[in-house]
């Protein structure tokens, strides 16, 4: 069995996932990759060992692979969606400085796809309010949302969700776990959709699978989850000296001997953890290696390890950020390209529905 070497507390999506993962390596032209980021800031590093080094490796496996920006969807849980168009370079300059290809993959942004949001009407007739209701991202980003009242926008947010990977027809979408709730509701649009609209070729969408990332969560620098809004993160495009200073005000905690003791001790692990992934090495060898050097040393380590791993990216990103006209050009081919496809399913989509007249 394939699953046989995963550890005990594996759970169905892992295994899932640890299948998939072989036959990406046997096949890879099998699949089609769709995934994104919302546009409301600066990724950072927690992003980066999270999802976006998975999607380069994707990339370099030969999966095709499709990038949205979803501009749209910014307003899920804000009135006004601020600083677009910085937001939207800004992810454009990291994808590309991290090794996004866009001669092999495709980044493009919601907005500028008609043919995806026409999906969205078909779509929601496939679902129910108490679905809709029910699901325990969007209860949980309705609790953390800035906004007094849930917006219909709010609550269907899953649909818009399918409707950006069924009209590329994705059939894998590399999440983090609280975005599995959302592709499960992927997957039952794209069930409903093919069995009350059987096309006349076969059915018209696939079920696409979640694609697990087997990365460990990195804690920001106050060892708690690592996010913008508790100003813990630090930047993908964060220079060497602003690095420097949010290592140095990282918490950590009196006692010298530094180990890799993520439950107890998270603040120092979480710091272990990044020098381990910047440097490619184990936790546990990283904090022996500072042994009893005390908290100045694994900032030291660590700051080094981040320096050394972000200079290549930040190379790029400023050479990129030089030429933005070239950027915006790679944008506008990337939506051609998906306008295209999306239209192409649109149109089978209303075969299907008999309404081609
Ligand atoms: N909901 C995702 C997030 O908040 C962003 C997203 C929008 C997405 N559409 C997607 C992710 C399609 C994967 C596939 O991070």
């Amino acid at each position: 069995m394939t699953t046989s070497s995963l550890p005990p507390e594996t759970t169905p999506a892992q295994a899932r996932s640890a299948l998939l993962e072989e036959r990406i390596r046997q096949e890879p032209g099998r699949f089609r990759v769709l995934t994104g980021d919302r546009p409301t800031g600066r990724l950072h590093l927690g992003h980066y060992f999270g999802t976006l080094h998975n999607r380069v490796r994707l990339q370099d496996l030969g999966v095709e692979t499709f990038v949205i920006i979803p501009d749209y969807q910014v307003l899920t849980d804000r009135d006004v969606a601020d600083h677009l168009v910085e937001y939207v370079e800004g992810l454009l300059l990291d994808y590309l400085a991290i090794g996004i290809d866009p001669a092999r993959s495709t980044i493009f942004t919601h907005s500028a796809i008609p043919a995806l949001n026409q999906l969205l009407l078909p779509f929601l007739s496939l679902v129910s309010v108490a679905e809709l209701g029910r699901n325990p991202t969007v209860k949980d980003e309705i609790a953390h949302s800035r906004q007094a009242a849930v917006s219909g926008l709010m609550l269907t947010y899953p649909a818009h969700q399918a409707a950006d990977i069924l009209s590329c027809k994705a059939n894998l979408v590399p999440v983090g776990q609280d975005q599995l709730p959302h592709l499960e509701l992927t997957r039952t649009i794209a069930r409903r959709f093919n069995d009350r609209y059987p096309g006349a070729d076969g059915p018209v969408f696939p079920e696409p699978d979640a694609l697990l990332s087997a990365a460990p969560l990195l804690p920001g620098t106050d060892g708690t989850k690592m996010s913008k809004s508790r100003g813990n993160t630090i930047a993908l495009a964060a220079d060497a000296d602003e690095t420097a200073r949010l290592i140095r005000g990282a918490k950590t905690d009196a006692d010298r001997h530094i180990d890799y003791d993520p439950v107890n001790r998270p603040a120092v692990a979480g710091l272990v953890l990044l020098a381990a992934l910047c440097t490619g090495g184990d936790p546990h060898d990283v904090a022996a290696q500072i042994g009893t050097g005390g908290a100045a040393a694994l900032k030291r380590t660590v700051t080094e390890a981040v320096n050394e791993f972000l200079a290549p990216i930040r190379a790029r990103r400023a050479e990129y950020a030089r030429d933005l006209p070239q950027v915006r050009r790679i944008l506008r081919e990337g939506n051609a390209r998906v306008d295209a496809i999306a239209d192409a399913t649109l149109r089978e989509v209303r075969t299907a529905m008999r309404a081609d007249y």
